[in-house]
């Protein structure tokens, strides 16, 4: 089975074709970075107007990528939240007129699943498996007991860890995206400040007070200049120990035997070795590699297989693939 998925929800175009939800035949992804790092962070309505620009360009590119044709495609795909909404509409409208015109369902995807679903690419995982999402919006948890079972077991109670990479970033003078930069300096530094972890219960996370303790940090050196490697070791290293703490009592407590990891922070240097640390310990350990761990159209196709219960925020109907 092909999926022609699309991904509009921020500020990448992005479009593939996935064969059987494992099996990625196609692969394009217009970022718009360039345009959003001269205000500091993605303007939303800029960001739309960039996506009417390149979703044909991207169909397009995808089609020739593939070597397929539309008769050759199954169904047509796209997120549909959460999401900027005015972003959301460019992909979802885009995907159903294909979808009408070619006479082929239409599935609606979830963004958050459609990242879970990244680690289906070119692996053989199958449920059950304990996950951490961990993107620009979202710090998650979760309990994937089955490909449609999916339980939200812990969650940021504040800021997501990738907003707090990029307000981070942004306090000590880094450019927007921050995660990726911060990652980089990170790993030139050594962690010598005590940051604080953040202290709540369960399996939720909060990372606001970390913030606040890195914007008094930078104050503390009173305009001196500022030993910025070093700041990045100590907060990427507080904020990768938090999440594989509770990630691994949620793991022992479930007693699974497979961890994957997801989203753009899992692109994340620091957090990848400390999750992968866990083989050694007999975890089978999924992340999926970095151009799918941001966002892209791959993940979407792949859930749009594997994912039966689609949500569709924006109240469209959904097609079922039967
Ligand atoms: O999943 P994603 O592409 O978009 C959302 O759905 O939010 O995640 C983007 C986030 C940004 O906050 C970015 O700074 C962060 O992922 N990010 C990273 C790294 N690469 C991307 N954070 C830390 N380290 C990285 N290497
Ligand atoms: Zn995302």
């Amino acid at each position: 089975m092909n999926i022609f998925a699309i991904e509009t929800s921020c500020d990448e175009t992005a479009c593939a074709v996935v064969k059987d939800g494992r099996q990625v035949l196609a692969n394009v992804v217009a970022s718009q970075i360039k345009t959003h790092a001269q205000y500091g962070g993605v303007i939303p309505e800029i960001a739309a107007r960039e996506h009417l620009e390149a979703v044909n360009v991207a169909i397009d590119e995808t089609f020739t990528q593939s070597g397929l044709t539309p008769d050759d495609i199954d169904a047509f795909a796209a997120t549909v939240g959460p999401g900027l909404v005015g972003c959301l509409l460019v992909g979802l409208n885009a995907a159903k007129s294909l979808s009408l015109v070619y006479d082929k369902p239409f599935i609606g995807v979830n963004h958050l699943n459609a990242h879970l679903c990244a680690n289906y690419l070119d692996t053989g995982l199958k449920p059950p498996f304990m996950a951490l999402l961990v993107s620009g919006g979202h710090t998650q948890i979760i309990d994937v007991e089955n490909y449609d079972k999916q339980t939200i077991i812990g969650e940021t109670l504040d800021d997501a860890v990738g907003e707090a990479y990029d307000k981070v970033a942004r306090l000590i003078g880094l450019p927007y995206p921050g995660g990726p930069m911060l990652d980089k300096l990170a790993q030139e530094g050594n962690p010598v400040y005590h940051l604080p972890e953040g202290k709540v219960d369960g399996y939720n996370f909060s990372f606001s007070g970390l913030k606040t303790a890195v914007s008094r940090l930078v104050k503390s050196f009173d305009g001196k200049e500022l030993p910025v490697n070093d700041i990045c070791a100590s907060f990427q290293d507080c904020v990768s120990a938090t999440l594989v703490k509770k990630l691994r009592r949620a793991l022992d407590e479930k007693g699974y035997k497979q961890v994957v990891i997801a989203g753009g922070v899992a692109a994340n240097s620091e957090l990848r070795h400390r999750v992968f640390a866990l083989e050694a310990e007999g975890y089978a350990v999924f992340a999926p590699p970095m151009k799918y761990c941001t966002d892209n159209a791959a993940m979407v196709g792949a859930c749009a297989f594997f994912d039966t219960n689609t949500t569709c925020d924006l109240g469209v109907e959904v097609f079922s693939r039967a």
